[in-house]
């Protein structure tokens, strides 16, 4: 094959064969077809669509890049066997559902082998919030996945370089050659990852509205139904949830102070939205592992959910009981009007939180464990002029500067009476 003939196929519209899908992933990942080249295809993919088969094809090519995990002999140290069950967001702002909700699901006997990312751009990453507890190690072997998930019943860690190593460098090129948002690279990008992970069943999180990659719920749907279709033919029993993403989940966008929230959520208390989505995934997680009818709500009022979040923290070598980082500096924004909050723009929200140090500019740079942005208000509330909206943290000062105006410019304060629009899960696929 040449990479330049295939090019040309999907430049002039036309379909890949089989044959040259799985040459164009191997010989990339091998470095025989180069960056500009497979810049090029992405974007011909971009513009003119994959087919349900070519979709179904390049993911498969994307999985035979790398190992494939295999839980199927997962057993609890008294032997009994572990279904597994997973969670994937396609990212927001303030999204810390995984933290609450891998340990709340392991309560029940199934296990959550969460293999997750850090942020890039406005959307925060699970990893680089779990990693402002002290000591708390991202990386594990495979080895001791298997040991956490059979002692412990839940782990979240960072996929190792052999899982899908195609999606690692075509997931970096496109990040700056504007090809990320085209559904068929996206639903093969994560399905790739968690079908190569193994887990048994699969709810995805897909995110629709201004802080989401999706702007617009016919896109998302669009998204949601090809994942699921992927998952459903691979044999991973997947479902997915179309959820809001026009405003920030919860009161906290960063890292440490998402750590916090979560610790509220464990402790049967933080934001309603949290809570709300966590449930509802934990229910949809266990049924896709075939347990049915447990009071999901009760494993986080009564403390199981908190033991088990405070046994995975610790075989992972974080301290639970270390004080989180806070950041140095703070600065508190203002309601400029009387009446109610009727939105909060979540992209405006989720690059404040970046640029004041909670995500990075490249892929090497450090985070601020203590930066973000912690909310006062959330849509639907009734402000009054000179109350506090907002409040920016960094530990470096000179960063107020680029996510003042942001703040300021995200929230909308309409006459009173006005309601904004609310739900949060808009859809189920
Ligand atoms: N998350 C991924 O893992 N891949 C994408 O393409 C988009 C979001």
């Amino acid at each position: 094959f040449d990479a330049v003939d295939i090019i040309r196929v999907k430049r002039d519209r036309g379909t890949l064969s089989p044959e040259q899908i799985d040459w164009t992933i191997d010989a990339y990942t091998r470095g025989v077809i180069a960056e500009e080249q497979m810049a090029a295809l992405n974007m011909a993919i971009l513009l003119n669509g994959m087919d349900r088969a070519e979709i179904s094809r390049w993911t498969t090519a994307m999985i035979n890049s790398g190992e494939r995990m295999d839980f199927s002999t997962l057993r609890t140290p008294a032997g009994l066997a572990l279904p597994t069950t997973d969670k994937h967001s396609t990212g927001g702002v303030g999204d810390k559902i995984t933290l609450p909700l891998a340990p709340l699901v392991a309560v029940f006997g199934v296990a959550v082998p969460q293999l997750s990312g850090r942020g890039l751009g406005h959307t925060g990453g699970t990893l680089d919030k779990l990693e402002s507890i002290s000591g708390w190690r991202a990386e594990l072997s495979n080895a001791e996945m298997m040991a956490q998930l059979s002692e412990v019943g839940a782990v979240i860690c960072a996929a190792g370089a052999s899982l899908a190593p195609a999606d690692k460098k075509l997931y970096a090129l496109r990040d700056v050659t504007g090809t990320v948002e085209s559904i068929p690279l996206i639903a093969s990008s994560i399905m790739s990852k968690k079908i190569a992970e193994g887990t048994g069943a699969l709810v995805l999180d897909v995110k629709v509205g201004s802080g989401a990659f999706m702007k617009k719920l016919e896109d998302a749907r669009e998204l949601a139904r090809t994942m699921v279709n992927l998952g459903t033919d691979a044999g991973v029993r997947t479902v997915a949830l179309l959820t809001n993403m026009d405003t920030p989940l919860g009161l906290t966008a960063g890292n440490a102070i998402e750590v916090q929230e979560s610790l509220e959520v464990l402790a049967g208390g933080g934001p309603a939205d949290v809570v709300e989505l966590t449930i509802r995934l934990a229910t949809e997680m266990l049924e896709g592992a075939g347990v049915r009818d447990v009071d999901v709500e009760a494993a986080l009022k009564d403390g199981r959910a908190m033991d088990k979040w405070r046994a995975m923290i610790s075989a992972q070598g974080g301290d639970n009981d270390a004080p989180l980082p806070v950041a140095k500096e703070s600065e508190t924004i203002y309601a400029q009007a009387d009446g109610v909050l009727t939105g909060l723009d979540a992209m405006d929200v989720g690059v404040a939180a970046w640029r004041l140090g909670a995500g990075r500019a490249r892929r090497a740079d450090p985070v601020q464990a203590g930066a973000g942005v912690r909310l006062h208000a959330k849509p639907g509330d009734v402000v009054r002029r000179g109350a506090p909206l907002a409040t920016m943290l960094t530990d470096t000062p000179e960063r107020f500067e680029r996510a003042r105006d942001l703040l300021i410019g995200a929230a909308t304060i309409s006459p009173e009476g006005s309601r904004p629009e609310m739900s949060l899960v808009l859809d189920r696929i």
